[in-house]
């Protein structure tokens, strides 16, 4: 088999990818080690930033999602029992997030797809990709019980944090940089509409806990939960006291509680792999790097790489020209750095450390009430969570850098 662009994953990355590869005449194949079953139904995240759904609805994928998706005009911070409302619109010149599941994403993405698209190869599991350095690089891969070969131009990894594309990079060539977390997420569904229009960050007493949601009728709550917490030592009535508790504020707020359908536990880590490419290899999406859910980064920076990588193959297939290629790793990486520390940020200024000493608990109230007490703090909060620019802006001011 031979393509110009093979991707490895059809997660957001990959599928976006070939969407925008399609539109703009660059051949390409998708291999997916999974069944469409498995894609289609993976829980994850489901925060959208503008560009993210601006670029879905460039690429034919934003019918549901503009029917669906509910959009957002802040979020509310939460702490010592007050709640703080912070409004994007009018700290950021107009902008809104959207609600719309990361599984949702993938099913209208893999209906595109397989309507009219390149192939999308489901149960092919990439293998290796050989010959990075050369011109002609090749994924090996396994497929209906054999061995195969896609031989191409360029290969993008979009394989997610444990694909083989990364494993790729020579000894030498990369170098990964990690922050652990002391804590995880556990993660419930549960069919009850939400108890707030808005996605809640509350800094509880005891920890952490987010209120967001799917849709009119399903909620989606997180709670902090010590490393190495087992789903089974949680029952629906421990998990709904301890957000009520985190959730709680002066006044007459009431969580409403519901049947669980989903529940699970997700570690928290940061990482970054530098650079993003190695000759005709390119990484995008948790391929290349991990942020912790906290600011919602994850999907948006996956969305993020991939229409710089369409920008860049569509200038290499109109003009011959790989400049925007060669420069993708710098100009990715400088957007996944901030994301990185927004991520970071709000993490470290939410979550109980475990044997907290009093200080830091101090600081953290003394971040959330500049937040909520500076304009220009909130805008700042703001302006990272609706989404930096694809490509950083010319320096008029400090403030429109970003
Ligand atoms: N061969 C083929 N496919 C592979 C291989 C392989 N060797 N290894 C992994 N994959 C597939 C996975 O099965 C998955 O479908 O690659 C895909 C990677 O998708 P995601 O993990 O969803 O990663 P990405 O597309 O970068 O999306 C970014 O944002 O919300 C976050 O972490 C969340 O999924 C999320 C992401
Ligand atoms: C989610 O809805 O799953 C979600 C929303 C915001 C986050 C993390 C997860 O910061």
């Amino acid at each position: 088999m031979r393509t110009t662009v093979g991707i490895i994953g059809a997660g957001p990355a990959g599928l976006l990818l070939a969407r925008l590869l399609h539109r703009t005449g660059v051949d390409c194949v998708v291999l997916e080690s999974r069944d469409r079953a498995y894609v289609e139904h993976r829980q994850r995240a489901g925060m959208l930033e503008q560009g993210t759904v601006d670029a879905l609805r460039e690429c034919g994928a934003g019918e549901r999602l503009d029917v669906e998706g509910l959009v957002h005009h802040g979020i509310e911070l939460r702490f010592e029992g007050e709640r703080h409302h912070i409004d994007f619109p009018g700290l950021t010149g107009g902008r809104t997030v959207t609600i719309y599941a990361q599984t949702e994403i993938v099913k209208d993405l893999v209906a595109l797809q397989l309507a009219d698209g390149p192939p999308l190869l489901f149960g092919a599991e990439a293998l290796a990709v050989e010959k990075p350095d050369s011109a002609a690089p090749v994924v090996r891969f396994a497929h209906e019980g054999r061995e195969r070969t896609l031989n191409c131009d360029w290969v993008v990894g979009c394989d997610g944090g444990h694909g083989v594309a990364r494993a790729a990079f020579p000894a030498g060539a990369g170098r990964t940089y990690a922050h652990d977390y002391p804590y995880s997420w556990l993660g419930i569904l549960a069919d009850v509409p939400p108890s707030c229009d808005e996605l809640i960050y509350a800094r509880g007493a005891t920890g952490f806990a987010l209120h967001s949601m799917r849709s009119p009728r399903v909620s989606r709550l997180y709670l902090q939960v010590p490393n190495g917490t087992d789903p089974g030592d949680w029952p629906d009535e421990r998990i709904w006291d301890e957000l009520a508790a985190r959730l709680a504020v002066d006044g007459d707020w009431r969580l409403e509680r519901g049947p669980i359908t989903a529940k699970s536990v997700t570690p928290m880590r940061s990482w970054v792999h530098e650079p993003m490419r190695h000759g005709r290899l390119l990484l995008a999406g948790d391929a290349a790097h991990i942020v912790p859910p906290t600011g919602a980064k994850g999907l948006n920076l996956a969305v993020s790489d991939v229409r710089l990588l369409g920008r860049a193959f569509a200038e290499l297939h109109r003009t011959g020209s790989t400049e925007l290629l060669d420069r993708y790793s710098r100009t990715a990486l400088e957007r996944v750095w901030q994301a990185t520390r927004f991520s970071y940020d709000m993490t470290k200024m939410l979550h109980a450390q475990p044997n907290e000493d009093a200080f830091e608990h101090r600081m953290q109230l003394a971040r959330l009430r500049r937040i909520t007490a500076s304009r220009s703090a909130a805008a700042e909060l703001a302006a990272n969570y609706t989404g930096l620019p694809l490509v950083p802006q010319p320096q008029e001011s400090a403030e429109s850098r970003w």
